[in-house]
């Protein structure tokens, strides 16, 4: 009951009649719909977590595991988890939660913005005794989704205590993909990389990327535009960034599928993430009143097919 009152409170106040709805999502958690003529989509409060976007004429974008726990203390598993304030696991704390406490923390709904016909949800959480119990700093983190023709998502973190602090972030951004046997990933090209399936060794891209085994690489100091290429599909889907200086790439192939409790064994061949990000040596630092935007600018288009 209470729930269903929080849900008509948010819709007199973010609504847009035949545009804007918040409803009851999977697991009974909130999330904010969006029907405009440019795109659909949907954004939970859970993690500030989009799951869907579907641009006019075309098909389904993300991928979200049939498996996915759609609980308050799980990360939703697909769409698009916000990383913050580490990535991976915690560097000095092994009990802290893996990529960070964003994904798993229920958002609060900002604002709705109407442009034409795009739409930007913006949510947000605060630092209090919750969060500081894994970090220590005074934080606001702003997440802002745009649907339209493009996906925009921005990430934007406000350092509102009297000290600096640092911290990563990731857009972990899991697309759908025909079959990952086929796709390449275009962009990186000469770009070192971090390669966590082979002890962690430094490498560097020769070429395109394609997936044919287990694939977990960080590319360092890269702002590239990446392209992913998916014959299967016919598309292209295309990830500009903005105050991104590094790129993630994964798969978990075989054996890592069937190991994850909450993504289907066989659905390793129909996703890839490429995760926009600041990691490792890329941290970012903030000091006070100082604030850093980071996004990500997903488009689709048609593969033109070579010979
Ligand atoms: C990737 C990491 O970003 O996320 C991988 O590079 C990790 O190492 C993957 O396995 C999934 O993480 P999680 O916590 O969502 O299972």
């Amino acid at each position: 009951m209470e729930h269903a009152l929080e849900i008509t409170d948010l819709n007199h106040r973010f609504g847009i009649p035949e545009i804007v709805k918040i409803v009851e999502g999977h697991g009974g958690l909130t999330k904010v719909e969006v029907t405009s003529r440019s795109a659909q989509g949907e954004i939970y409060l859970h993690g500030a977590h989009v799951t869907s976007w579907i641009p006019a004429d075309e098909e389904e974008v993300l991928f979200v595991s049939s498996q996915s726990q759609w609980n308050e203390s799980r990360p939703i598993r697909g769409g698009v988890p916000v990383c913050f304030p580490w990535f991976s696991n915690k560097a000095d704390d092994v009990n802290a939660p893996m990529h960070g406490f964003a994904r798993t923390t229920a958002w609060q709904l900002e604002s709705v913005v109407q442009t034409g016909n795009t739409v930007t949800v913006g949510m947000f959480i605060e630092s209090d005794d919750t969060t500081k119990k894994w970090w220590p700093a005074d934080f606001r983190a702003v997440l802002r989704a745009t649907f339209g023709p493009e996906l925009i998502l921005e990430l934007d973190v406000l350092n509102t205590g009297k000290t600096s602090f640092r911290f990563e972030e990731a857009l972990h951004t899991y697309f759908r993909v025909g079959n990952i046997e086929t796709v390449l990933v275009k962009g990186l090209n000469g770009v070192d990389y971090v390669d966590k399936n082979d002890d962690k060794r430094k490498k560097t891209q020769d070429g395109a990327i394609a997936i044919v085994s287990e694939t977990d690489r960080v590319y360092l100091n890269t702002d590239a535009i990446v392209d992913l290429e998916d014959p299967a599909l016919r598309r292209q889907i295309t990830i500009a960034k903005e105050n991104s200086m590094a790129t993630v790439v994964w798969n978990p192939w075989i054996q890592k599928a069937k190991a994850m409790a909450d993504f289907g064994d066989k659905e390793w061949p129909h996703m890839i993430c490429i995760e926009t990000c600041n990691v490792g040596d890329s941290f970012v630092e903030l000091m006070p009143g100082q604030h850093h935007q980071m996004q990500a600018i997903v488009r689709v288009s048609n593969l033109k097919q070579t010979a």
